[in-house]
């Protein structure tokens, strides 16, 4: 009788550690900024962030004191403290709004973004510490939308076992889905979408990110919005990435996260960023036991066109 009985007893164990609900509401604790721009730059923003070798990698959009968007890469980092200090690499040619992900099945790191020759662009690479040591361009999604102010915008790439997955938006109240056999990628998804969920403009902003939660049979999706306090992010669940999604957390009261439960004081808005993943592959796999947000903020008194707020890094920890 003991061995079985231990055996049950650990498997519990381990269930309870490693496979968290994902709630319906949402308290978090938040950092300080944690990384100022070098010279140069006005704001860094979009972040993505994925694990490598037990440390972070963290690629993001950059902003000059003029018109253009760039982008850039932070040296690996083991804590979130050491944004402050972190190398911050110029991209020579710009890859706006990144998506950092491994793709396990054909071992190569991707980085998909905007704006390129095509709607949605991405770079391979097998050493994505290396700034700039990606591939050239290959095209990811070449449609247009219809009714956006914006064109296509803030690609999110998801696989599970047999598709691949791009979630967009258009900055116009709409999420966007097209999809492909994992098999034919790296690759383009074509021209076409679908649209799986509408809102007003504010409601279904932009940034959009999809993600596999570990141990749920669930994935989540957050998606930026236009409150009356400033930006916070609403999610939504599926239990499919073809399927439809239910809300979550989507009110500015009560949001997955926003001035209302992010404990920040330096930022009233919580934009564009990433949860921080379990594994840095194509699953963007999260742990609910385990979350936490890096976004960008900035000082609420701050005030400029969009484009020159000086957005910084800070990262949210849920509180269980
Ligand atoms: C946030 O909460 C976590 C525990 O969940 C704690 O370890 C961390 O120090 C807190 N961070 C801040 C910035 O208060
Ligand atoms: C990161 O934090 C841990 C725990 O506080 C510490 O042991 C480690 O030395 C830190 N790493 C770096 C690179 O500062
Ligand atoms: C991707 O990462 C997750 C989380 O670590 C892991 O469970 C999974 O086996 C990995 N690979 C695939 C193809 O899902």
């Amino acid at each position: 009788m003991k061995t079985p009985t231990a055996a049950i007893w650990l498997g519990f164990a381990t269930t309870a550690l490693s496979q968290c609900k994902v709630p319906t509401t949402y308290k978090w604790n938040s950092t300080d900024a944690l990384a100022s721009p070098k010279s140069g730059w006005v704001a860094l923003k979009d972040f993505t962030t994925a694990p490598y070798n037990g440390k972070q990698l963290v690629y993001a959009s950059t902003h000059d004191s003029g018109s253009t968007y760039g982008s850039m890469a932070f040296g690996l980092v083991e804590n979130w403290s050491d944004l402050a200090s972190a190398a911050q690499t110029k991209m020579t040619a710009a890859t706006v709004a990144p998506s950092l992900f491994y793709f396990e099945p054909k071992d190569t790191w991707v980085l998909a973004y905007q704006w390129g020759s095509t709607a949605f662009s991405y770079k391979t690479s097998s050493d994505p510490t290396d700034a700039n040591g990606w591939s050239s361009a290959e095209a990811l999604f070449s449609g247009t939308i219809s009714d956006a102010a914006s064109g296509p915008i803030d690609q999110a790439i998801i696989g599970d076992d047999t598709n691949m997955y791009l979630f967009f938006c258009g900055d116009n109240g709409k999420i966007y889905r097209s999809s492909m056999d994992i098999d034919s990628f790296p690759g383009s998804f074509g021209s076409a979408s679908t649209v799986v969920m509408s809102d007003t403009s504010n409601n279904l902003f932009e940034a959009v990110q999809v993600y596999t939660v570990q141990g749920q049979n669930t994935y989540l999706m957050t998606v930026e919005a236009i409150g009356s306090n400033g930006r916070y992010f609403r999610s939504f669940t599926a239990t499919s990435l073809g399927g439809s999604w239910t809300a979550n957390a989507a009110t500015e009261s009560s949001p997955f996260a926003g001035k209302a439960n992010s404990g920040a004081t330096w930022t009233d808005d919580i934009s564009h960023g990433e949860l921080v993943r379990t594994s840095a592959n194509q699953t963007n796999t999260i742990d609910m036991c385990n979350l936490q947000l890096l976004y960008q903020g900035r000082d609420p008194s701050s005030s400029a066109d969009y484009d020159l707020l000086p957005y910084k890094p800070g990262v949210l920890t849920l509180q269980t």
